[in-house]
């Protein structure tokens, strides 16, 4: 069984300019660093409230291993075989069957899903995600977004296939960009579909919760971060204002100032200097 939307995976061409970023300028707690058993390949999981986002910087492992962006999506398995057996029958592609985790801990497989976007299974011991008692940083993950050339088997594929719970939002926006929010626990997927299809990434942006967005661009202004042309604007909804900016490969990260749509710590009221910029070792 899946039992948690656990982490976005970045293959970052500079470990030391991306934890700058997510670190530094956005707030988050390294909880792990560490180099991958398998590779000369650095790895590093950095949490904003309930959510990671993983950095692995290095050489690509292996040709199909992909370029840098947003790589792929990691899901908790409780039981790795039957899960990678189960999605594959539900219409994933096999991509790497289990084995060892690049970290050490635990067993690892990859998927293609519906629309070919890499989904990592994890299976491990003990509690996978940030614990409730952590205090949130500045910024918290609210959402990942992807975009797939399927609408119905993407919803399914998350929806039926992995147990995600559809939310009441955003659905048929209009006949060319379909949107549907799925959540698993406080964790979010925003799956977006154009007619006619665009290309581009297929996981789109990061997005994250923060108190206020212009206090939290003058946080990433002091850190030489500036906002995309056009941001902050009014987000959709009437719900406070958005704003886009980029990490330094060039990602999409969205920022917002509501609640985090589906549960989950709200952000802490403001963005700090240094002290928020905390690194813990913890064995993952
Ligand atoms: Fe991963
Ligand atoms: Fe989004």
């Amino acid at each position: 069984m899946i039992r948690e939307l656990n982490h976005v995976g970045l293959f970052v061409q500079d470990m030391g300019k991306s934890l700058s970023f997510y670190r530094n300028a956005l707030g988050g707690t390294v909880t792990f660093r560490g180099v991958r058993t398998a590779g000369p390949n650095e790895i590093a999981y950095v949490r904003f409230g309930s959510g990671l986002v993983e950095l692995i910087s290095g050489p690509a492992p292996d040709p199909s291993w992909g370029d840098r962006g947003l790589h792929h999506l990691g899901f908790i398995s409780d039981d790795l075989d039957a899960d990678y057996s189960l999605l594959a029958e539900a219409g994933a592609t096999p991509w790497r069957p289990p084995t060892q985790a690049g970290t050490g801990g635990g067993r690892v497989a990859f998927l293609l899903d519906p629309n070919g976007i890499r989904v990592e299974l994890l299976e491990r011991e003990g509690k996978p995600q940030a614990s409730e008692a952590d205090p949130p940083g500045p910024a918290v993950l609210d959402h990942f977004s992807i975009t797939a050339a399927n609408h119905d088997a993407a919803t399914s594929f998350y929806g039926d296939a992995m147990g995600m719970e559809t939310l009441p939002l955003g659905t048929g926006t209009n006949a060319a960009h379909q949107v549907s929010y799925l959540a698993m626990g406080p964790d979010v997927l925003e799956i977006h579909s154009y007619t006619p299809p665009r290309s581009g990434s297929l996981i789109g942006h990061i997005a994250f919760c923060v108190a206020d967005v212009p206090e939290a661009l003058n946080a990433l202004a002091r850190n030489g971060i500036g906002a995309a042309p056009g941001y902050p604007r009014p987000a959709r909804g009437n719900s406070g204002s958005m704003a886009l900016v980029h990490d330094p490969d060039g990602n999409e990260v969205e920022l917002l100032d509501r609640l985090p749509l589906h549960g989950g710590a709200s952000p802490s009221a403001a963005f700090g200097t240094d002290e928020q910029s905390a690194e813990v070792a913890v064995g993952r």
